[in-house]
């Protein structure tokens, strides 16, 4: 099978193992195509996208962009700061009038858990989920796998470990359910109060001491504690959680063995971990960020290619 199963991308919970298959195929190509001299193809010409940012993004609104306009989409971009979601808009009303302009892909950013499946039950265009509260963020834990692949050779069998903040963390759901779809055995690692307690019941095992995790796994993905996302104290200080949950050089050096460090961005260096480690021959953080534009471009014209003209 060479098409998605799906008719969105609303979560990694609703693909099948070949739909990742199909994706990652599509990104070796899109991957070749952005190394040549000239980077784009006219594939997507006919094709309007609309970018919502409803939250803050660097990396993600970026790489969707960057990976529209290589497939040669015609992009328009929305942050809702500057947008009149500030007096008073609803959601819906805000993407009818952005569709209303013709558009055919919406990808989404939203705080708001299960945004994307919301506007995919009221709106008619193809929705991508570039992140919906704490709940997905699908694109990247498939950037992520991919990763794996490219540094590793495949993701079956291999050991992952998150590292920090599982709670809060979009990533480590998607990461979660991307990584056990294509055999992977997965564990978390982070202070209690940032573990929820479903997890286990995902076939996920929970390691509190950093160095056991990071002597079980092959690679060790690495997330920003989210401050931003907490209302109460989930640990005594940041001192201390660098203390028990920073990576650095020194247990790195102590394994005994080389793995691979992954972290989605954006980095609190010197928290969940050092300078040095972020840019070691170890970390393939940048790489991620070069996989996100082949991925996406991947995952867009997949859609695209659903789209009845
Ligand atoms: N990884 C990630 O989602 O980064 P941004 O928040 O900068 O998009």
């Amino acid at each position: 099978m060479s098409e998605l199963s799906v008719e969105h991308l609303l979560g990694i919970k609703y693909l099948k193992p070949n739909d990742i298959d199909v994706i990652f195929k599509t990104a070796d190509h899109f991957k070749e195509v952005i190394n040549r001299p000239i980077k784009k193809v006219p594939s997507l010409r006919d094709i309007t996208i609309a970018n919502l940012f409803f939250e803050n993004s660097t990396r993600t609104k970026l790489s969707f962009e960057l990976a529209e306009k290589r497939l040669s989409a015609d992009v328009i971009n929305f942050s809702a700061g500057q947008s009149s979601v500030k007096k008073g808009e609803t959601l819906i009303d805000t993407v009818n009038n952005i569709l209303s302009m013709k558009v055919d892909i919406v990808v989404m950013r939203h705080g708001n858990v299960g945004a994307g499946v919301f506007l995919s039950k009221h709106v008619n265009a193809k929705i991508i989920n570039a992140g919906d509260g704490t709940h997905e963020h699908p694109t990247q834990a498939l950037l992520d796998s991919y990763s794996i692949r490219e540094k590793l050779g495949s993701v079956k069998g291999k050991k992952i470990v998150i590292v920090g903040d599982i709670l809060h963390s979009r990533v480590a759901l998607s990461n979660i359910f991307a990584l056990q779809l294509q055999g992977a055995k997965v564990k978390v690692c982070g202070p209690t109060t940032l573990i929820p307690k479903y997890i286990t019941n995902l076939g996920v095992e929970v390691e509190t001491n950093l160095k056991k995790a990071l002597e079980w796994c092959d690679v060790a993905n690495v997330l920003r504690v989210q401050h931003e996302r907490m209302d109460i104290k989930y640990f005594p200080s940041t001192r201390e959680y660098t203390q028990l949950f920073g990576i650095n050089k020194e247990i790195l050096d102590n394994l005994g063995k080389k793995i691979v460090i992954m972290h989605p961005g954006p980095i609190n260096r010197g928290v969940e971990i050092t300078s040095d480690v972020a840019d070691s021959d170890q970390s393939i953080i940048l790489n991620q960020v070069e996989n996100g534009v082949a991925v996406r471009m991947a995952v867009i014209y997949l859609l695209a290619q659903q789209i009845k003209r």
